[in-house]
């Protein structure tokens, strides 16, 4: 079940696609809906769709993609450094949301590229970084994580969700000042950069 905020029009295309195994609904639907519920928010929106969704995410895995974005009265976006420098949008959300078992994943990589069907040729998968401090709920998102083709990278509680976010402002300057805002191309340096430290770490003769 999907719900979006802004203009809500904008889903009718991926309705079209998913097909009958997708359908609209309000956000205190798709809150309720299923045991997985995907929180994908405008920073500036946080308040307003906590208000909607209430209790309704209580006992669900939630996973949060936000990235702490502010934005000024010309519309300019910044990260909102105030917040990244005592917590995490995760730790916010489960905070007004101690019921729900927040689990951070997939806000690191441009969504041009979260398409895994541009990687089914690759023999690498795309790494998505995952916090969270309930295991069940992250082996439940490792799970999606590898189903929708990407790989997970365990960066252990909640609170790391800060680095993940950290990543997101170091791969922003990237994208803006080496790929002149062309931020798709950020996806297979860091996809590579990744996966050679890890191939090198498990091989140190290659160092
Ligand atoms: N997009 C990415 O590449 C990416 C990657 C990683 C993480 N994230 C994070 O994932 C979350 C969702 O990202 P997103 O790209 O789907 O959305 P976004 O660009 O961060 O947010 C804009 C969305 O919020 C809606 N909206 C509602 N009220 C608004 C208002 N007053 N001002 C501006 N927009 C308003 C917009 O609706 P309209 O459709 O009407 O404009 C639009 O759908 C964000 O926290 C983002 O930081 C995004």
């Amino acid at each position: 079940m999907l719900a979006k905020d802004g203009t809500a029009a904008k889903l009718d295309a991926l309705l079209k696609e998913l097909g009958p195994v997708a359908r609209r609904g309000t956000f205190a639907e798709a809150a309720a809906f299923g045991e997985v519920v995907l929180f994908s928010v405008y920073w500036p929106r946080f308040e307003f769709m906590l208000d909607q969704v209430g209790a309704a995410l209580d006992g669900k895995v939630v996973i949060d993609t936000m990235n702490p974005l502010k934005v000024n009265e010309r519309f300019e976006h910044s990260h909102d450094t105030e917040l990244m420098a005592r917590s995490s949008t995760s730790e916010e959300l489960q905070r007004r949301l101690p019921k729900a078992r927040v689990v951070k994943a997939f806000s690191t990589l441009p969504s041009q590229v979260l398409d895994a069907s541009q990687w089914s040729q690759n023999p690498v998968a795309p790494s998505i970084f995952v916090a969270g401090d309930e295991q069940p709920a992250k082996e439940i998102v490792f799970q999606l994580v590898r189903d929708a083709g990407f790989e997970h990278f365990d960066v252990g509680p909640l609170v790391g969700a800060r680095s993940i976010e950290q990543l997101g402002v170091l791969l922003h300057l990237v994208g803006t000042h080496q790929f002149k805002g062309e931020y798709a191309r950020l996806a297979p340096t860091f996809l590579l950069s990744v996966k050679a430290a890890e191939v090198l770490t498990k091989r140190p003769e290659c160092l």
